[in-house]
């Protein structure tokens, strides 16, 4: 790269290696490396410990051998917590989810839950925020606020396996006006294969 060897690195032209001499270009990207990683492990402290922002997971923990005989696990699902308030259990397992669709009013607020019962799966609903990763043992939570009508698919986003591609679902939000009894059902699938 450099084809003029510099002042006091005769080394640099004989093509040995220099072993105190460093080239300043090289020393400035070193400088920068370390600044870069006392920077970040100053922030990832502030984060973790003065602000208590923690990964999902945190929340709590299930045995991943005996998910499917825990409750709320048991059943997985949607329930009605309040007036416009839910919360739903989803189970992310090779290959599926469980359960597949989710049907809220819109409007509604509602705190997801995503535990594996066997590998490390991904949780993401399309064009939200809400994206998880879900690792077996560990409760990932995040709360939504669905507040447009559609449909919002959801992926598995962590590489799983061969059915990787087959790891998806939707949450469907309804319109609250006419959809009195969608709001009123529950949408219970448990296993559904
Ligand atoms: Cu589960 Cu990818």
């Amino acid at each position: 790269m450099t084809d003029s060897p510099q002042a006091g690195t005769e080394e640099f032209a004989s093509g040995e290696r220099l072993s105190m001499g460093i080239d300043p270009y090289e020393r400035n990207w070193m400088r920068l490396s370390v600044a870069m990683l006392i920077g970040f492990f100053t922030i990832v402290t502030i984060a973790g410990f003065a602000m208590g922002i923690q990964v999902p997971g945190a929340e709590s923990e299930v045995d991943p051998r005996n998910v499917m005989d825990t409750e709320p696990w048991a059943s997985p699902g949607l329930r009605e917590v309040s007036d416009g308030v839910y919360e739903a259990y989803i189970i992310a397992q090779a290959w599926s989810f469980s359960p597949r669709e989710i049907e809220v009013p819109v409007g509604s607020k509602v705190t997801i839950y995503v535990t594996s019962p066997d590998l490390q799966h991904g949780f993401k609903i399309t064009d939200t925020n809400v994206n998880m990763m879900v690792v077996p043992g560990q409760v990932s939570k995040l709360e939504f606020t669905f507040d447009t009508v559609g449909e919002f698919p959801y992926i598995c986003h962590e590489y799983c396996g061969k059915g990787h591609a087959t790891m998806f679902g939707t949450v469907t939000v309804v319109d609250a006006g006419g959809g009195e009894s969608a709001a009123g059902t529950e949408i219970n699938e448990g296993v559904d294969e």
